[in-house]
């Protein structure tokens, strides 16, 4: 409204959409406020907006303080560094919750990004496939998954892309051991915990025998150079894998649009070296088939040296990396390109965004996002001597953890109303949101603790920050929502003066905050986008469950002294909120529970 408001009274050279565009940007961040008089208001940087609107000081007052029926007041904040637009609460409220009943599930999400829509690719999870699927995986996992529904939220169009380790050395390690003692059977049964345990009994032989790390290379040239009865197995394991991962995604709730894999970029190697040799940055330093790149790194003026081509002419994961970043580019033409994995590929991702600016100088490589999202590694999850930790074996661990401490912790759950299927189910699904609620809860540069987090589960701590409270709060609202006894139905146009009382008891203004941080979520959203961080929405979480506590407390729906408006007002706020909190949490992935 305020931007629309500004643009029909600028006359600068910019349309109104643009501007309105622009202004809405500004506004939104985390400016929504109160004044003292209870009038909540948006406060807009006075240069910024003079910049924006080409205005000198006079002219812009000339405009915004100019009485526009938009707007109770207009006022400068007393350094005059800010413009307070301030708006009619009764109005504001009844427009944010017309708004949210009109868009329901899609409430919050930018509806028209226009020309600023992006086409963004994110690279997330991507497991190796003869190797066990590690901490790492599964926190690229979820934030790879929040991060492409905040992009997809603000209006960006998202290509979900899971880069699979499906090639290297390790598979001629795999395929030689598979050789000496693979078991077909298990490879139907249990693919992945066969796999790496091949894997790791192979590597383990290797250490003690050399004439086994022969073998493996030449398996590995062999499926370089094409050889079909080779190919065929690897073709089986990864099949059979990505089918025994999708159950496991499944199981999370994260969906990919594309399974690629390292094994699609390694024959174009050739390609990579010439390009980088007319740059001048190839060296061949011995008469092998060993090739580097060299190259001064932008940042730090620093002499790096990468290997493209291994001495037997086999290509390396940045190698790949690099072909899989420019066929890409063909392939979807994406704005963006963003891979999420932790901090220990630093390295690696600082020389592919080098290496490809050297390339091709004249191509933007990520516009709008980070071209590398990297993580803190999870503490405290270490691999079991002798047996890999796999995705499942976490998932049942923190469910099981879950359903202990629900039958210690809350009387609720030892009476027989609860079927114990049942129960486990809403473990699992509790147990999958806390892994998801507490991994996005800090910066994601920030190490996630593992073992702290499943101690909170099993003494049922109800910390800040922990997804029990919030899931609660979700199915008491759906208990309420759905009771047909209080016979309501959501009325979008009730009054809102029923809910705003004329004395200004702090409980009064109870509402007027929640419709507030209701209105707050698309503006939170752009923060995550803008930061490409999901922590915004949890600490958004927070707050919302924070407020609907108090008004569920202080605003009883089911009450007869209360006149039927008053009553569907406020049924109306609690419907309102429950869709922002289901809308909120389903960014982050995790599913909203109606009963917990
Ligand atoms: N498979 C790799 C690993 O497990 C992660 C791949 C990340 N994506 C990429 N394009 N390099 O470490």
């Amino acid at each position: 409204k305020i931007a629309n408001a500004l643009a029909r009274s600028c006359k600068a050279g910019i349309t109104q959409e643009e501007l309105a565009n622009e202004v809405y940007f500004i506004a939104g961040h985390g400016n929504l406020k109160y004044t003292n008089d209870k009038l909540p208001s948006v406060c807009v940087n006075r240069r910024k907006l003079q910049e924006l609107m080409q205005l000198s000081k006079p002219d812009l007052e000339n405009v915004v303080f100019d009485k526009n029926p938009e707007f109770e007041n207009v006022m400068s904040d007393h350094k005059g560094q800010e413009i307070h637009f301030m708006v009619n609460p009764q109005k504001f409220m009844q427009e944010v919750l017309k708004e949210v009943c009109r868009r329901r599930d899609q409430y919050g999400k930018t509806e028209n990004k226009g020309s600023k829509k992006l086409k963004i690719l994110v690279d997330f999870s991507s497991p190796n496939i003869a190797k066990e699927f590690h901490e790492g995986h599964l926190r690229s996992t979820v934030i790879g998954n929040s991060l492409c529904n905040l992009y997809q939220a603000a209006g960006h169009d998202v290509v979900r892309v899971n880069y699979l380790g499906d090639w290297g050395t390790q598979f001629g390690v795999l395929l030689s051991g598979y050789e000496r003692f693979g078991d077909e059977t298990l490879l139907e049964s249990n693919a992945l915990a066969h796999l790496s345990e091949v894997y790791v009994r192979a590597n383990k032989e290797i250490k003690n025998d050399p004439t086994l790390t022969a073998r493996a290379s030449e398996i590995n040239r062999h499926l370089e150079q094409g050889n079909q009865e080779y190919l065929k197995l690897w073709q089986k394991f990864r099949e059979i894998s990505i089918s025994e991962y999708k159950k496991l995604y499944k199981m999370l709730g994260v969906e990919f649009d594309v399974y690629e894999g390292e094994s699609m970029y390694y024959n174009k190697s050739s390609e990579v070296i010439n390009r980088l040799e007319e740059k001048g940055c190839i060296e061949r330093p011995d008469s092998t088939d060993l090739v580097l790149a060299v190259y001064q790194c932008p940042k730090t003026g620093s002499r790096r040296e990468v290997v493209l081509q291994k001495q037997d002419g086999t290509s390396l994961y940045i190698t790949r990396d690099i072909v899989g970043a420019l066929e890409r580019k063909k392939r979807y033409g994406m704005d963006a390109l963003q891979y999420v994995v932790d901090q220990r590929q630093d390295g690696h991702f600082t020389n592919l965004l080098n290496l490809l600016n050297i390339m091709e100088p004249s191509q933007s490589w990520s516009k709008g996002v980070d071209f590398y999202r990297s993580f803190g590694q999870i503490e405290g999850l270490s691999t079991r001597e002798g047996k890999v930790l796999l995705l499942r074996d976490i998932i049942e661990d923190l469910s099981n953890a879950m359903l202990e401490s629900m039958q210690h912790h809350d009387h609720k759950y030892s009476k027989e109303d609860c079927d114990p299927a049942e129960l486990q189910q809403r473990a699992l699904t509790m147990a999958i949101s806390h892994l998801i609620y507490t991994d996005l809860r800090s910066n994601h540069n920030r190490p996630y603790k593992w073992k702290a987090e499943l101690e909170n589960v099993r003494s049922w701590k109800r910390r800040k920050g922990n997804v029990i409270p919030v899931q609660y709060c979700h199915a008491r609202l759906c208990q309420l929502l759905e009771n047909s006894a209080l016979e309501l139905t959501v009325n979008p146009d009730v009054s809102m003066e029923h809910l705003i009382s004329s004395d200004q008891t702090s409980v009064s203004a109870l509402p007027l905050q929640l419709v507030s941080q209701i209105a707050r979520l698309e503006e939170v959203i752009h923060e995550g986008v803008n930061q490409s961080q999901s922590y915004c929405i949890h600490h958004y979480i927070e707050h919302l469950v924070a407020l609907i506590g108090k008004a569920y407390k202080n605003y009883i729906v089911n009450d007869k002294s209360l006149t039927l408006e008053e009553m569907e007002a406020r049924y109306l706020l609690f419907f309102c909120a429950r869709q922002t909190l289901s809308n909120a949490l389903k960014l982050l992935g995790i599913p909203p529970m109606k009963k917990v």
